[in-house]
């Protein structure tokens, strides 16, 4: 007698650190006889993989959920989980409010679900929003082997405890937490002898790793070593964890990409404090430099809130010269979003309509950067790794250095081929080139 696989269909919401999660949750369940599918209509098991960042992410869960009803009735065996980040803020009040719910599951415990699973299968319901001592990676011990794409996320550093006055993250993923060098630098390998070619180190506050002395400079400088890994990056930064070792590597290692997000969230002093943010909009600024003096050529990103409690026309000027003066090549802007149990949430905010008209002339001014970015790599020569093929036939597709989407007329490319491409032209959001040699 054979055995139909299970199927576990995995939606994920919120950053790249969910990304990754989903995969080794996928992992975990594999042992059990589950495999991924795309649709939650021949599944078994639906996990959705939450954000709790801004309340439009966290609703969108809720309205996800309504939509499986009809899934669960049709067939009651469908067992349907929460992780993530929702599941971690709001815990068994998701039971409470979308009783179709089976599990709950928090991003630091789901190395147990292959244990919650059976219990599922028992017709138990499961809420576990523990944050355990035992690093859950530890515990699910090497990745199995699986054919990939060319490039991949591997978290180094989980949790955060800056505590800004206006994010949930500190309270979803719990204290910094950094994995120890060998496993990542065994994860790395396990990823380059699987094919992949460009890894971005993930963390919520990733240069805080501190998994040993020297940090991420050395952690980077370690990963450098690897044969077969070609392409370094990480993400998301906080500047105040930037330190001189850091800055230095963007100019001395060749594999770390030219590319860096640093997020300031404003440029106003007086709202930066508010923020508890620590540092100024003129300490922001000379970071930059110092970056640049180390990487002529790196393409800055950033993160901007708009419309935070106490922000005036004036702190919102400020923001705007903070992005002329920095000169963005690419940017991320989120009206504020008060969330439940931050600080901030206490106090009164801009009304609506002003957050958005603020919203719309800093995303326009992004957007123009942004341009300027691309255009100026018109006549360039850049690295590109094919990730995969491209709309038009015959077409190529892939990451520049600069992290730039870039379109190759090359019908005999490869994907994972790591190619020097000449910029010819910029498109709103990519670039074409033509391949060299
Ligand atoms: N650890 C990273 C990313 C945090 S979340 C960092 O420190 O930058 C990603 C972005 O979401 C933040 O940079 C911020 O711009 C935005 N964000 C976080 N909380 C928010 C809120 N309550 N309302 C609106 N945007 C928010
Ligand atoms: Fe949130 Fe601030 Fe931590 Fe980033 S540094 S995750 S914005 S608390
Ligand atoms: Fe969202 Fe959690 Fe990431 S709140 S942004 S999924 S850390």
């Amino acid at each position: 007698m054979t055995t139909s696989p299970r199927r576990v269909f995995i939606k994920t919401y919120g950053c790249q650190m969910n990304v990754y999660d989903s995969e080794r949750m996928a992992e975990t369940l594999a042992p059990q006889g589950y495999v991924r599918t795309d649709t939650a209509e021949d599944a078994d098991l639906v996990l959705l993989n939450t954000c709790h960042i801004r309340e439009k992410a966290a609703e969108k869960v809720y309205s996800d959920l309504g939509r499986l009803k009809p899934l669960k009735e049709a067939n009651p065996d469908l067992r349907i989980g929460v992780a993530g980040c929702v599941a971690q803020a709001e815990g068994e009040e998701i039971l409470r409010r979308m009783p179709l719910v089976d599990l709950v599951v928090g991003p630091q415990s789901y190395h147990r679900l292959p244990a919650m699973e059976a219990a599922l299968r028992e017709g138990r319901k499961v809420v576990d929003t523990d944050m355990p001592l035992e690093d859950k990676f530890t515990a699910m011990g090497p990745r199995p082997r699986a054919a990939r794409g060319p490039a991949a996320f591997l978290t180094v550093q989980e949790g955060c405890d800056k505590f800004c006055a206006f994010c949930v993250v500190p309270y979803t993923r719990g204290a910094e937490v950094s994995r120890p060098a060998d496993r990542i630098l065994a994860e790395a390998r396990n990823l380059v002898d699987a094919g992949v070619r460009d890894i971005t180190l993930l963390g919520q506050n990733v240069n805080a790793w501190h998994g040993e002395p020297g940090g991420l400079a050395a952690l980077i400088a370690a990963l450098a070593r690897i044969d077969g890994l070609d392409r370094i990056r990480y993400t998301t930064s906080h500047p105040n964890d930037m330190d001189d070792a850091l800055i230095a590597a963007h100019g001395s290692e060749t594999k770390l990409m030219p590319y860096l997000h640093l997020p300031v969230q404003s440029g106003s002093d007086r709202i930066l404090r508010a923020m508890n943010r620590r540092h100024t909009a003129d300490q922001y600024l000379r970071l930059v430099d110092r970056i640049r003096a180390a990487r002529p050529d790196i393409l800055l990103s950033s993160d901007f809130i708009v419309g935070f409690p106490g922000e005036t026309d004036e702190d919102f000027e400020a923001t705007l010269a903070l992005i002329r003066a920095a000169g963005f090549g690419a940017a991320f802007s989120f009206r504020y979003s008060p969330r439940p149990g931050t600080p901030a949430a206490e106090r009164p905010a801009p009304a609506p309509d002003v957050a958005d008209d603020r919203l719309q002339r800093l995303q326009a001014l992004v957007t123009a950067g942004q341009r300027a970015a691309q255009d100026a790599m018109v006549g360039r020569e850049v690295g590109v790794l094919y990730e995969r093929a491209g709309r038009l036939p015959g077409q190529m597709a892939g990451k520049s250095d600069h992290l730039h989407a870039v379109h190759v007329p090359d019908a005999s490319g490869q994907i994972g081929e790591l190619v020097r491409v000449r910029i010819t032209g910029s498109a709103p959001n990519s670039l074409s080139g033509l391949r060299l040699g």
